[in-house]
């Protein structure tokens, strides 16, 4: 896709990768984008490069709007690979450029590249550089999400390149959420923001809770937020910045989400009559089968509800490998404020589901014990059973739910 103006002079560089499906195992069925920008002044300056695979694009893009030669700034906001990936082959066509970018991501950046090839300034919150009649203002962001992270603000200009916070997984020819919206809706946007920060920033929520206070108390105007990933904000700032607040408390709506995996269908057949219970206390259910479904959107669902419940097999004397990768990838992603129990069907130890609430209390998640295991294949009275559980575990959400909501 060739560039386009955000605004007077400031051009989306980047590329759009329609393919990817697997990001460091995170699902993306919408593929992505690599956003990069270019900015247009008596000292040119791109903040950011894009992935490694797709340098040339966007350096075919640059080379639209001027020659790449002319650059005199890189200002590289956040070193992942995703972004930093495709330096090396920007710098090759510009070795003379001077490089911005924090104290650690310099110091990470070595591991990477040759970095005393280049002239590279350090730079830190309030940190200014002029460029003409522009002037770059820099924002630290330490682990927003990674330690080197800083964001660019054009202070003219009002924009504000946020490197992943605010980005979308989306694979898109629109390149501004009112487009987007247009042509899908503000639900899907919003679906594909609360994906994104489930999957990645989830961790990360008090370090960016207090960073947008900051930015909101240091009197910024912000016209267009620019991220690295996704469309550009620059109708649905508010919104934006109001679901991130949301998030970063972990709000949730009363429900509840069954994840789980089977053998030979004995822990799948437990899961419909703790969902019928689920639905006599009034709670809604969603169901997520592992082998069925990437846990990514499982995660994406666990966040948007305050009930999680786990139903896990005991295989070889522990939790199903389906499972444990799910919960292995919630506890690193921090899920919290969430009630939280277990089922599974066992043969002989059935370790599975004291395991699996044993990692809900490693998480600090509200864990209603024991959860409930049966043997082999559920009988009636198993099945009633597990809609006794259904029911008492939807009683226990909605008074913990209640709480939250305080
Ligand atoms: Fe899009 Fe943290 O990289």
């Amino acid at each position: 896709m060739k560039p386009v103006e955000l605004k007077n002079g400031i051009y989306w560089v980047g590329v759009i990768d329609w393919a990817v499906r697997d990001f460091h195992g995170y699902e993306t069925p919408h593929g992505t984008t690599y956003n990069n920008y270019l900015i247009i002044d008596d000292e040119p300056t791109l903040v950011d490069a894009v992935h490694h695979d797709f340098a040339h694009i966007s350096i075919e893009n640059i080379s639209r709007i001027i020659e790449t030669q002319k650059i005199k700034n890189v200002v590289i906001n956040h070193i992942e690979n995703d972004h930093a990936g495709g330096l090396e082959q920007i710098l090759t066509l510009i070795p003379e450029a001077t490089l911005y970018m924090t104290e650690k991501a310099k110091k990470a950046l070595s591991k990477f590249i040759n970095i005393e090839k280049y002239k590279i300034k350090t730079v830190k919150t309030g940190d200014t550089l002029k460029i003409g009649k522009r002037t770059l203002y820099f924002i630290e962001t330490p682990m927003m999400h990674w330690p080197d992270s800083m964001f660019t603000y054009l202070k003219e200009d009002k924009v504000l390149i946020s490197q992943d916070a605010f980005g979308q997984h989306l694979a898109t020819v629109e390149r501004f959420d009112d487009e987007f919206v247009d042509c899908y809706s503000v639900a899907e946007l919003e679906d594909a923001v609360v994906d994104y920060y489930a999957n990645i920033l989830m961790p990360y929520g008090n370090v960016i809770k207090a960073k947008i206070e900051e930015i909101k108390k240091s009197g910024i105007e912000i016209e267009i937020i620019a991220p690295d990933h996704g469309v550009i904000w620059r109708s649905h700032i508010d919104k934006v910045l109001n679901l991130y607040s949301e998030m970063v408390d972990a709000k949730a709506q009363l429900g509840a989400v069954i994840v789980y995996d089977t053998m030979w269908h004995s822990t799948e057949q437990m899961v419909y009559p703790i969902a019928k219970g689920l639905e006599e206390e009034g709670v809604p259910v969603k169901i997520f089968k592992l082998r069925a479904t990437p846990k990514s959107v499982a995660v994406k669902e666990a966040w948007k509800y305050r009930g999680l419940i786990v139903g896990s097999p005991t295989l070889n004397n522990g939790i199903f490998p389906s499972v444990a990768d799910f919960l292995t990838y919630i506890k690193g992603l921090r899920l919290k404020n969430r009630l939280f129990s277990a089922f599974g069907s066992y043969g002989w130890s059935g370790e599975a589901v004291k395991e699996i609430l044993e990692i809900g209390k490693a998480m600090k998640l509200e864990v209603l014990e024991p959860g409930i295991r049966v043997l082999y294949k559920p009988s009636e009275e198993d099945l009633n059973k597990c809609y006794e559980f259904g029911i008492a575990f939807g009683k226990a959400l909605k008074e913990y739910h209640a709480k939250r909501e305080v």
